[in-house]
């Protein structure tokens, strides 16, 4: 794509969009697999498949044969017994995102070899907050490709915010956003596309191109929407309707708050309110097109981006449509006022700064992506903390590129961007970061000590250094 055509296809969001469309399907729900009496037990076969992906079968790597994975359900306080077999040809292992457990379980350094399988068992914290979270591998150089290929599923956790009166009334829907490309899921991008990360041309909702969600009328919605993608950016908007955001990737926020645009990162999410009050029609929830740092360059490439696999010019599509559903309630249903406080963090002891590039890694002298200098080694720890102790992390971009930052483990609250406070307390645990944007998030480590990571969620990013080990010693 030409840059011309790339702004007036910025330019075309707020008018009349003149994107390629095609018909919403009828949503057809992703498999649930919910706690009983206290207990979440399943297994899980990492293996190769063919499983229908927006009508098209191709070759995919799944749990189960399904792309996303079953969603898990459980509450607070719930065990969770977890068998992975891996039949895949390449090793793996699992990461719970959002989960608060100790690293000792939620082991990113744990290896599944193929042909074997092994047990995950741990209990979700009595107090843990409700959340929508994912799981998804995380063997250290088969992040990209084993998330990319289809291995990723939602996680939900219910507690705190399930409560409010409000939103036991309210319905829910699930979209997992991934995009594919159906002719090179499976193979290894090229260099362009490792080095900026792999995206495909094939957006998808949770395994559909344009599911349809039902929107009670006179209801409430609540949506929950995970990017699940290796490397693409969503900016998410609903035209014509409001949509409320309630909470983000480690729980509620304080009160709705009315979104215009929804800026999603991989790694990222959010929860939804929509009520159910508009002319009865639908809606589209749209993806427009988005600049990660890299559109100069692919509009440099001209048609050959064509052939290139891995990188793709930036897209637009309608993601989903919501409709409206007819139903006997005369009063519309309240929106909540209130829903669960955010605290503030108190003033951290030790500030620290993380410098994100692509360079020279000062220790090893090979060029690949750098935190402070230095790229991804195993069983070199990066950085120490105390547990217990709140400190304050600058995250400075120094590349043009986009690098979303992920802490594993604890949740963070953002407070300053680019100098700026940030306006709304969240609590969080991926961070979007623009090519030369400096993000001050604010942490405490809390309950669990152990060896943890932090990363880009860029996951060609990471599996080329963009990570580092962080060490929580006891108080
Ligand atoms: Cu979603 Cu370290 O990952
Ligand atoms: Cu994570
Ligand atoms: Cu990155």
């Amino acid at each position: 794509m030409k840059r011309r055509q790339f702004l007036s296809l910025m330019a075309a969001v707020s008018s009349a969009p003149l994107f390629f469309r095609c018909a919403p399907n009828q949503s057809n729900p992703l498999r649930r697999i919910v706690s009983t009496d206290g207990l979440l037990e399943l297994s899980l076969k990492a293996q190769s498949g063919k499983p229908a992906i927006a009508g098209k079968a191709f070759q995919l790597l799944t749990y189960n044969g399904q792309v996303p994975a079953p969603i898990l359900e459980a509450n607070a306080g719930d065990t969770v017994r977890l068998a992975l077999t891996n039949q895949l040809d390449a090793p793996t292992n699992l990461h719970y995102h959002g989960l608060h457990i100790s690293p000792q379980i939620d082991d990113v350094f744990r290896e599944v070899a193929p042909g074997e399988s092994y047990t995950y068992e741990f209990q979700i914290p009595q107090n843990h907050p409700a959340i929508t979270g994912w799981y998804h591998p995380h063997y250290h150089l088969n992040v990209a490709s084993q998330v990319f290929g289809g291995l990723a599923g939602p996680l939900i956790i219910r507690g705190d915010l399930d409560d409010v009166p409000e939103l036991r009334q309210a319905a829910e829907a699930l979209l997992m956003l991934q995009d594919f490309d159906p002719q090179n899921t499976l193979r290894e991008p090229h260099a362009l596309g490792k080095r900026w990360g792999r995206e495909g041309s094939l957006l998808t909702a949770s395994g559909q191109q344009n599911p349809v969600i039902k929107l009670p009328q006179n209801g409430l919605l609540r949506l929950r929407l995970i990017n699940a993608s290796a490397s693409r950016i969503y900016q998410l908007q609903l035209p014509e309707h409001p949509w409320f955001l309630i909470a983000t990737d480690r729980g509620a926020i304080a009160e709705p708050t009315e979104l215009d645009t929804l800026q999603l990162s991989p790694g990222e999410r959010a929860d939804l309110l929509i009520p159910g009050q508009r002319d009865p029609k639908d809606y589209e929830i749209l993806s427009l097109p988005y600049d990660r740092g890299i559109a100069n360059i692919v509009e440099s490439l001209g048609d050959e981006v064509e052939q290139i696999s891995g990188v793709v010019p930036p897209t637009q599509a309608v993601m989903a449509t919501l409709r409206y559903q007819p139903s006997d309630r005369v009063s519309p249903l309240p929106m909540p006022q209130k829903l669960i406080p955010v605290a503030p963090l108190p003033a951290p002891q030790t500030t620290r700064e993380f410098v994100l590039n692509h360079g020279i890694d000062s220790t090893a002298g090979s060029t690949g992506f750098i935190i402070n200098g230095q790229s991804f080694v195993m069983d070199r720890v990066n950085t120490q903390v105390r547990l217990n102790q709140v400190e304050d992390w600058r995250i400075i971009n120094q590349a043009s590129m986009d690098h979303p930052f992920h802490l594993h483990t604890n949740r963070f609250q953002v407070i300053e961007r680019n100098g700026q406070p940030e306006t709304l307390l969240t609590w969080k645990d991926t961070v979007g970061l623009k090519g030369y944007e400096t993000v001050t998030i604010r942490v405490r480590f809390e309950d669990f000590i152990g060896r943890t990571v932090y990363h880009c969620h860029i996951l060609d990013h990471e599996d080329q250094g963009m990570m580092g080990i962080l060490d929580i010693q006891p108080a």
